[in-house]
């Protein structure tokens, strides 16, 4: 199957830290399927050789186990060309189209790596030389939106030009093994799914940590925030993922119609509720990983009065019959303790102990990164006689451990990787509808709208802490603690 993956934004942040990294590794795994050409377009004047040693000098960047030899490139290059466009002239397009039609490619890809303001010209000139056809795709790029009203305008600019099918929303999470796994683990194994709902489970806990500040995106960061970030995407796909009934098929739509259901069923946030489930925060200096690192005010680009929350964590709870009652703490952050993506599903305890000691509750956890696996913890008896001072005994916690990336080697396959291979080969599941998207707004939006007319602002956190205090309140309120802090 031959395909033409135009990539907008060629010489952008995107393109070279994750698109060019990832299409690197599915042409070494011998995955991308042959026939293929990669057209970078951005604005300035350059040739196919000046494209190449421009992407060879930037996989010096990318870890080393991942950086072509000499040889390698030498035969990756081979696929990629360069054309120069503005693009918000229209005449520019006829040469994107005749580059395309050049050869009647199976599928042609054209990945949105720009800036959402760009879409409706981008869109509308590609549909005014026919690059709309069915065998045509478009990638797009978060952040789409940064509220209901502008996520709905995007999509209906896309959709004046573009099927549904044909338009693939990027989460980059939904790229990642663990997320697939999690799939299989509910819906290919008969084992947990009796189990996966509130008689048996007593809260879900979806944490995404990152230890890193800001860095060079200060002035993106600061109009965008955590919540919009990560919570409104990244963290709310996780949570669909975990909380969705199993679907008929294996299919797109039979997929996002359950996810789509969760989101649906989110308990809606009043400014009362906003106050008390949702704890914003804002990282003041410290230190992490041993090094000093400065506050987010002090970062560049960002205004020193800022008031953006670089943490959140909330709770909130899936209104339906599988999970009436159980809560489900989403949080996230930057400058945090570690760089740690988990979702822990604490399981209720035994309804009549016969054991001494302390009650311990079973725990799945699903670990996203650094690692990526399973983690079942159990209470089992040692043995060996340990009994308490009458003689009873005593159990020990233990657990089974599932680390994929040992169990799978070299398999494994990075999140854009996947998520290139998938748009190239048209497989949906992994993309976001914009149905799926919009309802993800409507959910956040209160949030947005009450921390505006709240002048209390984020709380502080030192950088390398677990966040605000309050975090941890928010928990111990319903007799929970933080997968951390247990
Ligand atoms: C992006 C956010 O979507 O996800 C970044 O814009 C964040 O702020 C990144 O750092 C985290 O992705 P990952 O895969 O490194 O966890």
């Amino acid at each position: 199957m031959s395909f033409d993956l135009v990539l907008f934004g060629g010489t952008g942040d995107l393109t070279w830290r994750k698109l060019m990294p990832a299409l690197f590794q599915a042409f070494r795994h011998g995955k991308l399927p042959e026939g293929g050409r990669i057209l970078a377009v951005a604005r300035d004047q350059r040739s196919d050789a000046e494209y190449r040693a421009f992407i060879r000098e930037k996989f010096t960047g990318v870890e080393e186990a991942k950086q072509p030899s000499d040889e390698e490139f030498a035969q990756f290059a081979g696929l990629l060309h360069y054309l120069r466009m503005d693009l918000s002239k229209p005449d520019d397009y006829t040469g994107l189209q005749s580059w395309i039609e050049g050869r009647s490619a199976d599928t042609v890809v054209l990945f949105l790596a720009t800036s959402p303001s760009l879409f409706p010209v981008v869109c509308e000139q590609l549909a005014k030389v026919g690059l709309n056809k069915p065998h045509v795709r478009v990638v797009l790029e978060k952040p789409l939106g940064h509220d209901l009203a502008s996520a709905q305008a995007i999509n209906l600019t896309v959709g004046a030009t573009f099927r549904e099918e044909q338009a693939l929303r990027i989460d980059h999470y939904l790229g990642k093994p663990a997320v697939q796994n999690l799939m299989a683990l509910r819906f290919g194994n008969a084992l947990f799914e009796p189990l996966w709902r509130r008689e048996s489970i007593a809260n879900i806990q979806i944490t995404i940590a990152e230890s890193i500040g800001v860095g060079t995106r200060g002035d993106f960061y600061d109009a965008t925030g955590a919540l919009r970030d990560m919570i409104q995407n990244h963290a709310l796909q996780l949570l669909t993922m975990i909380a969705m009934e199993p679907p008929s098929t294996n299919d797109a739509d039979a997929i996002r119609d359950e996810k789509l259901k969760v989101l649906r069923s989110l308990k809606p946030f009043t400014p009362e509720a906003v106050a008390r489930d949702v704890v914003r925060g804002q990282y003041k200096a410290g230190t992490v990983d041993g090094k000093r690192v400065p506050g987010y005010l002090e970062e560049a680009k960002v205004p020193a009065d800022s008031g953006c929350e670089t943490f959140v964590a909330l709770r909130t709870e899936v209104q339906n019959w599988r999970w009436a009652g159980v809560p489900f703490y989403l949080r996230t952050g930057k400058r945090l303790a570690a760089r740690d993506a988990q979702i822990v599903v604490n399981f209720r305890e035994v309804p009549h102990p016969i054991f001494a000691g302390r009650r311990q509750a079973n725990k799945l956890v699903i670990k996203l990164q650094p690692e990526d696996g399973l983690e079942l913890h159990l209470l089992a008896a040692k043995g060996g006689g340990a009994t308490t001072s009458q003689g009873h005994e005593v159990l020990a916690p233990v657990s089974l451990d599932l680390d994929f990336d040992k169990a799978f080697a070299s398999e494994r396959v990075g999140a854009y990787e996947r998520l290139l291979l998938d748009a190239i080969a048209g497989r949906l599941n992994l993309f976001v509808r914009s149905d799926e998207q919009e309802q993800a707004w409507r959910w956040v939006e209160p949030i947005l709208h009450a921390w505006k007319a709240d002048s209390l602002g984020p709380r502080p956190y030192v950088a390398g802490s677990w966040g605000p205090a309050a975090a941890s309140a928010l928990v111990a309120r319903d007799g929970c603690v933080w997968a951390e802090e247990q």
